[in-house]
Formats: C-alpha cells, structure tokens, sequence
C-alpha cells in the first residue's frame, strides 16, 4: 500500500458516512486493488487467514443444504458466495457495486449454482422465498444507523421461509472503530430478534489489537501469521472479548 493510499484511507475513515455506503467506493476499489483486498483489507495473507476463521464457521453451519435456496447480501467479489455454492445450495450473490459483481462474474465463471445481481441491500425483499441467507461485512457499511438497519432486518427476515437461517458476519462497533453503523452489539441482536430472527450462536472474531496492526499493509505471510496466531491465542484463551467481528448464526423464528 503505497503513502497516497494511506492518507486516502485516513481521509475516508473521517467521512465514513459518505464514502462506504456508496458503491463509487466500491467500483473504484475494484478498479485499484487485485486478489480479495478488493472486497477485504490490503493485506491479502491476513485475508486468508481471517477466511479459514470464518470457513470454520460456516462449516458448522451450512451442512445438509444442497438444492436449498440461498442469497448472499452485499457480496462483493463473492468469496462467500462460492462457498455457499460449494455446499450445493443455489446462491445469488446481490451487491450494489457493478464492478464487484463484474469480478464475482468472472471468478465464478463454470459454477452452475451461482448467480449475481447488482441490488442494493435496502431493495431486498423476497417474501418466503430464502432457505438461508448471509450477510459478511456488508450491512455495518451499508446502514448508517439502527432504523436503517431495522428495515434491513426485517426484509432478511420477511424473505426467509420459517426456520430459514441467517449468517452475519460484521465488524459490530459502538465507538472509534465502527464502519458506517455505530451501534453495539447488543442493540445489534436485539434489532435482530425484534426483526423475528432467533439468534442461536455468537463468536467473537479477529482480536482488534492485531487487527489494528496487520490489516493495512501487505505484511509477508511468515510474519502476518505468528502474530495473528498469538492475537487469537490471547482472544479465546484469556477470554479478552475484544474481537473484530461477531459471527452470528440465526433462525427465523
Ligand atoms: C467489505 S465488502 C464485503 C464483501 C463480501 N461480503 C465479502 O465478505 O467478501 C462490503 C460489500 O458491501 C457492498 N455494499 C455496501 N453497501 C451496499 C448496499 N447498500 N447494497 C448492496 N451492497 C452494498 C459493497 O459494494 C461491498 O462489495
């Protein structure tokens, strides 16, 4: 990452409001950057790592789901996408960014149970049609405060069928550190089980400090992971919950 790139990034973190709920953000990032710092952060080896963390999760979570209906909100290059595809369900990735959706497009070209949309997440509302619907690190940029979310939650929830699941992954922060949204993850999960969603499981993710330190720049991979490794160490053996992002597993009630 070069300086220029540095101080853009500073600069957008200051008018966060007006820059990552827009998908000029977005097409212009997919323009710039290659590999998933597209959609993620400029280190792509803490990307990996942070992939086979969430690969772990959805593991758990997305057995038995072949030929199910599936949609993937906020897609981006459609990382999650294809792994939802890989478990057999058909998935339509949405994401306002026609560039992105470009790129999701090209790196799913041969996989017949995918497809993508360019959508915007507040026009999603398919009443009972989905079996599972997942959200990574898209509604935290995309709703800038809790009655936008409100009305997010309640169209992922109206366009479940019942007993349908939802994944949202997302960087949940009140404070410095938030995207878009600065809400807590309280408030968060209460939003969500209002919305007719029973929330089943939480984890916390990525220990903010190491986060903090590796994410901007391309650290090689032979110092990127020992140091990831002794952030989670400390994450779940010390009990610090000071993760990144929270997973949560739902069911429509
Ligand atoms: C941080 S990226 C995450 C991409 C992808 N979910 C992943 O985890 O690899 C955020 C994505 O949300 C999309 N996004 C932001 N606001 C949106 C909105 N209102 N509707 C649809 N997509 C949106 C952006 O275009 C971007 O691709």
């Amino acid at each position: 990452m070069k300086v220029t790139g540095i101080i853009n990034m500073i600069k957008n973190r200051f008018a966060r409001e007006s820059v990552y709920n827009k998908a000029d953000y977005w097409n212009a990032k997919a323009k710039e950057l290659e590999g998933d710092a597209v959609s993620l952060w400029p280190n792509n080896n803490l990307n990996r790592l942070y992939e086979k963390e969430h690969m772990r999760f959805y593991d758990e979570f997305l057995n038995n789901i072949t030929n199910l209906k599936a949609a993937d909100l906020g897609c981006g290059t459609g990382n999650v996408t294809r792994i939802i595809a890989k478990y057999g369900a058909n998935v339509t990735g949405f994401d306002f960014s026609e560039e992105t959706i470009k790129i999701a497009k090209k790196r799913s070209e041969g996989i017949s149970n995918i497809f993508f949309v360019v959508e915007s997440v507040f026009n999603f509302y398919y009443p009972d049609e989905y079996d599972i619907i997942n959200c990574r690190t898209c509604l935290t940029v995309a709703c800038k405060d809790a009655n936008e979310l409100t009305v997010v939650l309640k169209n992922i929830s109206s366009s479940l069928k019942s007993g349908g699941k939802c994944i949202i992954i997302e960087p949940i922060h009140k404070g410095f550190l938030h995207r878009v949204l600065n809400i807590d993850l309280e408030e968060f999960v209460s939003l969500m089980e209002q919305a007719g969603l029973e929330i089943k499981t939480i984890r916390q993710m990525h220990f903010v400090p190491v986060r903090l330190i590796l994410s901007y720049f391309n650290i090689p991979m032979f110092i990127t992971e020992p140091i990831y490794h002794i952030g989670q160490w400390i994450m779940h053996t010390l009990g610090w919950k000071w993760g990144d992002y929270k997973a949560i597993y739902a069911e429509k009630k």
